[in-house]
């Protein structure tokens, strides 16, 4: 039986379907995302048959869930137009569409395919939306080599203006050890931040030598995102995104 927030997760990855089916042109390219609410979008996907030309994916077992559906993946690289859509979660999203991204680790190439679309749909539960993002601990993938010296500059309140707690990701399970991306990379989860200008913020943090990706999504927020609560789906467009 799936919890409520679940059932959350499978309504809106089910409305999302409904808007692929609408707005996207028979034989595109779909870009998608990553995480539990995404799983259950490819599962309403797989179920609806679409006539698309493939997907574009944002992680290896993202991959695994769309090759299982029987959608077949595409190498970016291979393809030189952006994409229409990308659908994929949050872990936060403000009133304007800025994102907190990477809860499952996937954040660089999420944002990859994030920079190649025309439009990002969010879709999340209703519990991701914040006044102020910073509530879940922003991941950052870093270089192994530069983590410590990255979170050391958090620790001293060199980001957003005052001091964050960062902490190595590690991974489950019985052998434990630093978690290790899909681009070999490791995660630090930087606590106790409250993001008032997620722009500056990301393009700060990008400066730093050896950060890899920063999981505030600013410059490329959402266009548009569908949030699902107990009393149904709620579409939001962010203007000028
Ligand atoms: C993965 C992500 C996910 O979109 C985010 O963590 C939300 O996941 P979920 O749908 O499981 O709550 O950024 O890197």
């Amino acid at each position: 039986m799936l919890s409520r927030q679940d059932e959350l997760k499978n309504r809106v990855a089910r409305t999302a379907c409904d808007y692929v089916t609408r707005v996207l042109p028979p034989g595109s390219v779909l870009a998608v995302g990553t995480g539990s609410t995404v799983n259950f979008f490819v599962t309403a996907l797989a179920a609806a048959r679409l006539p698309l030309r493939g997907a574009v994916s944002s992680s290896e077992a993202t991959t695994a869930r769309l090759t299982e559906a029987g959608i077949e993946v595409l190498d970016p690289n291979t393809l030189d137009e952006d994409f229409a859509l990308y659908v994929d979660g949050a872990d936060e999203i403000d009133s304007r569409g800025y994102m907190i991204k990477g809860g499952g680790a996937a954040l660089t190439r999420e944002k990859i395919l994030a920079a190649r679309c025309r439009e990002f749909v969010c879709i999340a539960d209703q519990s991701k939306a914040v006044s102020v993002l910073g509530r879940f601990p922003v991941p950052i993938e870093v270089i192994p080599m530069a983590a410590n010296h990255i979170a050391r500059r958090f620790s001293a309140g060199e980001a957003a203006g005052a001091a964050g707690s960062p902490v190595a990701r590690v991974r489950h399970g019985a052998h434990g050890g630093p978690l290790v991306t899909d681009n070999g990379q490791h995660i630090l989860d930087v606590r106790g931040l409250q993001i008032h200008d997620p722009l500056a913020f990301e393009s700060c943090v990008n400066n730093w030598p050896g950060v890899v990706t920063v999981g505030v999504f600013a410059h490329q927020r959402a266009h548009r995102s569908l949030l699902a609560s107990e009393t149904g789906v709620t579409e939001t467009e962010y203007p000028g995104a």
